[in-house]
């Protein structure tokens, strides 16, 4: 049975809009937990900007499932990854002033500082996982670093406007699905998935885990907004 990866970054974002305490996290990826999510993935980013250093260390000790952290292949994160030992590593491009990660790995292009990084973290009994398009030549590449997972960037689903163009992302990242299994690498896929747009996806079959973050968020506000109101209503007329 396939497999949510709770991605808990923007509740970091909300608490550091604030510099303060809440809301944690470390609270809602428990909340998830609960809820059933599988996984909960962060990605602590070089500047820091949302998930902090204290999350990734607390969040090792509390998670209960899998602890997936994303991260880029530099030498300071996987000295952290090799200290906190997440179950999972899953490596991703990152660029300073993206808003988010923007595309996958150029696998074909870091081969060998990529299989180094990758040696490195499975030296020290870490899962890899590498975010790539769905595209073949990356797959291949990203086999040949030797790592268990890829995880196929399903943004350019996401961001398909009409059917036909959803159809031809559904057929891209079906044979990549099919290449990764052939290979013996598992294969994981995020970024962009929804309530409507993850059951075309699910249909599929072949992937092992869907890390999802901003549709879960975005839900969660709108849901929990009318209790939320209820609850300062109430506070302020009873006082
Ligand atoms: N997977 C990876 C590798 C990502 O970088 C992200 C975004 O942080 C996600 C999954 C989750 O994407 P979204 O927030 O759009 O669900």
């Amino acid at each position: 049975m396939a497999k949510l990866g709770l991605n808990v970054d923007h509740v970091a974002t909300v608490r550091q809009a604030r510099g303060g305490i809440e809301p944690d996290p470390v609270t809602a990826a428990a909340m998830g937990e609960l809820a059933g999510a599988e996984g909960i993935t962060i990605h602590l980013r070089e500047d820091r900007r949302h998930i902090q250093d204290r999350d990734l260390e607390i969040l090792r000790q509390t998670v209960k499932t899998k602890l997936n952290l994303e991260m880029a292949a530099t030498q300071e994160m996987v000295r952290t990854a090799l200290k906190t030992k997440p179950e999972q590593v899953t490596l991703v491009p990152e660029k300073r002033q993206e808003l988010t990660t923007e595309g996958g790995l150029d696998v074909i292009l870091n081969l060998k500082s990529i299989t180094d990084t990758v040696k490195r973290l499975q030296g020290g009994g870490i899962v890899v996982s590498l975010f790539v398009d769905p595209n073949q030549e990356q797959i291949k590449a990203a086999n040949k670093t030797g790592a268990d997972y890829i995880e196929i960037h399903t943004g350019s689903y996401a961001e398909a406007r009409d059917w036909k163009s959803q159809q031809q992302e559904l057929e891209n990242i079906d044979t990549a699905i099919k290449l990764a299994r052939k290979v013996n690498m598992g294969v994981n896929a995020g970024h962009g998935l929804n309530y409507f747009n993850i059951k075309a996806l699910a249909a599929l079959g072949g992937i092992e885990e869907y890390n999802i973050g901003h549709s879960i968020m975005a839900r969660a506000i709108l849901v929990g907004l009318d209790r939320a109101v209820r609850d300062m209503v109430e506070l302020i007329k009873y006082a």
